[in-house]
């Protein structure tokens, strides 16, 4: 289920003229982390339909299996047989997160709350990454953390004995309060997170699908040390919605389109790209709207008739936290319409790539124009894209938003790393295959 993230497979990418059909989407990967995490730690039998197949998730698996919890991976998703609070075991070996920052993260949270010492790491990538953001207050709730500079993994924690704490997060950042919420579930007392900005809630609802309150007052998320969690038995993910995204711009770009994206989960801290879409005159349709396991779902269409953006796509503020991960494909997409203007994006600087610096230095490479700030980016409108060399940096979401640029380009585009779309999306060009295919010519 795993894929190196740093493949390095340059990939030659075409214009196209028409693109039909239904997208087949992978599970979420943020909550397929999740579903994993609380199901080995809960009591009883998992079942995770339609878990992510991405290298990501896979990775959680791994460093699972590492802790001595029993799953099985299957084409339909993966059975977990739960640990319990306390089952969980040393590892023989270091911990490995690969390219993924949830992991990493939300993971320390567990193991905060465990008797033991445990390592992980990640690549180089994730090497590079701010972990004291996490250090700082699972130190504060009793773990020891040690890390390469105080901030870098691989960190060792050893946990045990924690108390709850108040903690409000300088950045507004899910994997920080989803870390600190399950390591609340080992401490003594009461753990809140209050956050600077909402975040996607995954964890609060996943953790009340495994029985456990979660008090949601104001910016205050609180649990409690005692809780017991219990297996819901069967869980299903939704379709990534961050995967979605890609085909939504590419619908909406290219000439003729025709595109269903089917169960694709809809929460509203993730769907901060449609709220911006509808803001710029661009309206999505959404139909057979439903609550599956906790998390709203449906279906997106796009097609002749969808209406294209008519102003420029605005995204600042608490809306940046529900399209975080969508800033590569939003400013593709703001080039092609009326502009796009991204504010308080600071963090993209330390995903998987210095995203910001990434997305400016590929559009220039495709002849496109944008001014880069410290914190987001000014895309002017009504540009075209030249057929370019993309560097990806093995950063996924800026293969994925060049390769949607590359279907609109006057000529052909090379990334040098196609093989990073596994991070998240390990399907993404068998599907573009398959959708361009489809069209009567
Ligand atoms: C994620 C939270 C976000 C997002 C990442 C997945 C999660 O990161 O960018 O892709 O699953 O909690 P931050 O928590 O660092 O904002």
């Amino acid at each position: 289920m795993t894929m190196a993230a740093e493949s390095g497979i340059a990939r030659r990418l075409e214009p196209v003229r028409r693109l039909r059909g239904k997208v087949s989407l992978p599970g979420d990967k943020s909550i397929s982390h999740r579903m994993a995490m609380l199901a080995a730690i809960a009591e009883g039998e998992t079942f995770i339909e339609g878990y992510s197949e991405s290298a990501d998730c896979g990775a959680t698996l791994d460093c699972l299996r590492r802790l001595g919890v029993r799953l099985q991976a299957t084409d339909s998703g993966v059975h977990i047989r739960g640990a319990g609070k306390t089952g969980l075991q040393p590892s023989p070996v270091m911990l490995d997160a690969a390219n993924s920052g949830t992991t990493i993260r939300v993971l320390a949270g567990i193991l905060a709350g465990q008797p033991f010492e445990t390592s992980i790491t990640g690549d180089a990538s994730l090497r590079r990454r701010p972990m004291r953001r996490i250090i700082e207050p699972l130190r504060q709730m009793g773990a020891s953390v040690s890390a390469t500079d105080d901030n870098l993994a691989p960190l060792t924690i050893r946990g045990g004995a924690l108390r709850g704490i108040t903690y409000e997060p300088p950045v507004a950042s899910a994997q920080v309060k989803s870390c600190l919420l399950l390591a609340g579930l080992f401490a003594e007392g009461e753990t809140t997170v209050l956050e600077p900005v909402p975040t996607r809630d995954h964890t609060e609802r996943l953790l009340r699908a495994f029985g456990v309150s979660v008090t949601c007052r104001g910016a205050a998320r609180t649990v409690s040390g005692h809780s017991r969690l219990q297996s819901p038995g069967r869980l299903r993910a939704p379709g990534d919605f961050s995967a979605a995204a890609f085909w939504l711009a590419a619908g909406l770009m290219v000439e003729s389109a025709e595109l269903v994206l089917e169960d694709v989960g809809l929460n509203p801290t993730r769907t901060g790209l449609l709220t911006v879409l509808r803001e710029a005159g661009c309206a999505i349709e959404v139909v057979n709207e439903r609550l599956v396991g906790g998390e709203p779902i449906g279906d997106l269409q796009v097609n002749a008739s969808t209406l294209r953006p008519s102003r420029p796509l605005r995204l600042a503020g608490a809306l940046t936290a529900n399209a975080i991960d969508e800033v590569p494909i939003l400013a593709v997409l703001g080039a092609a319409f009326h502009g796009a203007e991204v504010s308080d994006a600071g963090e993209l600087r330390v995903k998987e790539s210095d995203r910001l610096a990434l997305i400016v230095r590929n559009l220039r490479a495709m002849g496109v124009e944008v001014e880069e700030r410290a914190d987001g980016l000014t895309v002017p409108g009504g540009q075209r894209f030249r057929g370019a060399s993309i560097e990806t940096a093995g950063d996924h979401r800026i293969a994925m938003a060049f390769a949607v640029a590359a279907l609109v380009a006057d000529g052909p585009t090379t990334l040098d790393d196609a093989g990073c779309v596994g991070v998240s999306f390990p399907n993404f060009f068998t599907v573009l295959e398959q959708l361009r295919g489809q069209g009567p010519g």
